[in-house]
């Protein structure tokens, strides 16, 4: 093994965003682009040198060239170890509970989450640090200074390793282990569910599942969990096969892009009693009955209301945090039990230190994301046996466990509209005028709605006091309805206006409503305070959830 020193140009463009460095697959395929970016990483992350790197991800198109490349460059930047995920495999929960059980120095996640894949799909590189926990902005505004300066990379001539199946290289003083991508996540799932009761649920035949793996990374998971170990029904596991374009989907576990699942639990009466779905990387969870769709910020309330009966979580919840646009019917749980419920800005990464601070147990978001502290980011198949542990204890289907949580906490009608690949500037336009005029709104009434509060939303953070600012405008109502405008953070063309809308019914005559109708005012309130026609020429949103 000789070290090359290579000489490279800097690039402009390589700021991580809301989930590391998310870009079409070309644009990682330049010349030294992917390069670059590692040799940055291993520069910020000094503590990788000597150390312990995991690596894998949700096994899309040009993830096996990305690990070549990344062990490597590895062994060239003085890392002592590095385990990696069979055909390179490992979902984003996967890879935190291997950093936290081997405590491990960081680790490199190859995901672009639910985005689709393919040669023209999208990649993603994020880095996670020793918490197992996404890297802080302050680390990742770091590797971003390093890489508009960049101008060499270090990487080793060593060949190109098989991954197919578990073994262990050695590229000079660096060890490589390819491991199992599996087991060591069932197990941790093990210790945290009641396995036995779960499981005769469906040996007796009281429930069948249908969990749908998009082609991405959840498949084998799902298989080992599901099939083997919990001995579920045939057909239980769908699109099981990991692809490297999703199977030409896109691996978002919601209404819309997991129809098949959908068409499944709604397929008259030998349909299965439970649906879940997860995405490209395995952190989100979508989880439905027969006609039912459970909100994502219901599934978070559901869950802390009930953690107790769940075996890992015997205490309770200690706290609990949500996202801002996450509907608020986690608080009023939190409320009830007296515990604190945090609101923090949009991304797992703000919910690490109140996990390591031991002030929350559960957190989750509006984005079909639940998690806890069992590892440091969301995770979906986790989200999937906490609700399979819950039907099991409460003998309830999914329908019945949700209509009587609104019995007793309320209703939060609540939905999301996407309107995608806008103009920058004029989203960017957009949200800075509601910004300034934010302080005017307070007062003003639309038909019904008088807006009592709006402020564009800063967080600081309990725990280490740094404070992220321009968050979201949240405007807030007198019935304690609610909107939220934000720009996603994850997108790779143009902008992604989210308008998140909410509104609280405590009347449960009043359970039944369609939720677009149910929100339809709002709805029209957020388009006019907006101006989304004017400003963005669009009349409907592209994705609503
Ligand atoms: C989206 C979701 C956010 C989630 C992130 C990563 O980010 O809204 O909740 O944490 O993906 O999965 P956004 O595109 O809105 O910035
Ligand atoms: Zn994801």
């Amino acid at each position: 093994m000789t070290i090359q020193t290579v000489q490279t140009r800097p690039f402009t463009d390589q700021k991580p965003g809301t989930s590391g460095l998310r870009k079409k697959v070309p644009v990682f395929q330049q010349a030294n682009y992917t390069e670059n970016f590692i040799q940055s990483i291993f520069q910020v992350a000094g503590s990788l040198n000597n150390g312990l790197l995991i690596l894998g991800g949700d096994g899309r198109y040009f993830s096996i060239e990305t690990i070549q490349i990344i062990l490597k460059m590895a062994a060239a930047n003085g890392v002592n170890k590095v385990l990696v995920g069979q055909n390179g495999l490992l979902s984003t929960p996967a890879v935190s509970h291997l950093i936290r059980k081997y405590k491990a120095d960081g680790g490199i996640i190859l995901s672009a989450s639910h985005n689709p894949g393919g040669p023209n799909g999208d990649f993603g590189i994020k880095f996670n640090i020793s918490n197992g926990g996404p890297a802080p902005t302050s680390f990742t505004d770091a590797v971003f200074e390093v890489s508009k300066s960049l101008t060499e990379y270090r990487i080793t001539d060593d060949q190109n390793i098989t991954l197919d199946k578990p073994c262990t290289v050695q590229f000079g003083d660096m060890t490589v282990e390819v491991i199992d991508s599996v087991c060591d996540y069932a197990d941790l799932m093990q210790e945290l569910f009641d396995f036995d009761k779960i499981k005769s649920l469906f040996t007796s035949g009281r429930l069948t599942m249908c969990f749908d793996a998009m082609h991405a990374v959840t498949g084998p998971y799902a298989k080992e969990i599901f099939s083997r170990r919990l001995s579920a029904n045939v057909g239980s596991v769908i699109n099981g096969e990991p692809k490297t374009d999703f199977g030409g989907g896109h691996p978002d576990p919601n209404l819309a892009h997991a129809k098949e699942l959908v068409t499944i639990l709604n397929s008259g009466a030998n349909a299965p009693g439970f649906g879940a779905a997860s995405d490209g990387d395995g952190d989100r969870n979508m989880i439905i009955g027969q006609h039912f769709f459970v909100n994502p910020s219901d599934s978070l309330a559901i869950m802390t209301a009930n953690a107790h009966l769940i075996p890992g979580y015997k205490l309770g919840a200690c706290g609990v945090a949500r996202s801002l646009p996450t509907s608020r019917a986690v608080d009023k749980v939190a409320e009830t039990l007296g515990i604190e419920c945090y609101e923090t800005p949009t991304g797992w990464k703000y919910f690490g230190n109140l996990l390591d601070d031991k002030r929350i147990t559960l957190c989750g978001e509006e984005s079909f994301g639940s998690g806890s502290d069992h590892i440091r980011e969301k995770d979906g198949i986790w989200a999937v046996l906490f609700w399979l542990n819950l039907i099991a204890v409460k003998q309830q289907s999914v329908e019945q466990i949700t209509r009587e949580h609104w019995r007793q906490f309320g209703r939060h009608y609540y939905t999301r509209h996407d309107y995608e690949g806008i103009d920058t500037d004029a989203a960017e336009a957009l949200v800075a005028d509601l910004r300034k005029n934010s302080t005017n709104l307070a007062g003003q009434s639309f038909g019904e709605y008088k807006v009592t509060f709006c402020d564009d939303f800063s967080y600081t953070d309990p725990v280490d006091h740094s404070v992220t600012e321009q968050q979201g405008i949240r405007v807030i109502f007198d019935d304690d309805s609610r909107i939220v405008f934000r720009l996603s953070g994850t997108g790779t063309e143009g902008a992604t206006l989210r308008v998140y809308i909410e509104r609280y019914i405590t009347n449960p005559e009043q359970h039944d409503l369609d939720t677009q109708q149910a929100l339809s005012p709002l709805i029209e309130i957020a388009r006019d305070v907006a101006q989304i026609k004017t400003r963005c020429g669009r009349d409907d949103p592209d994705v609503i959830t």
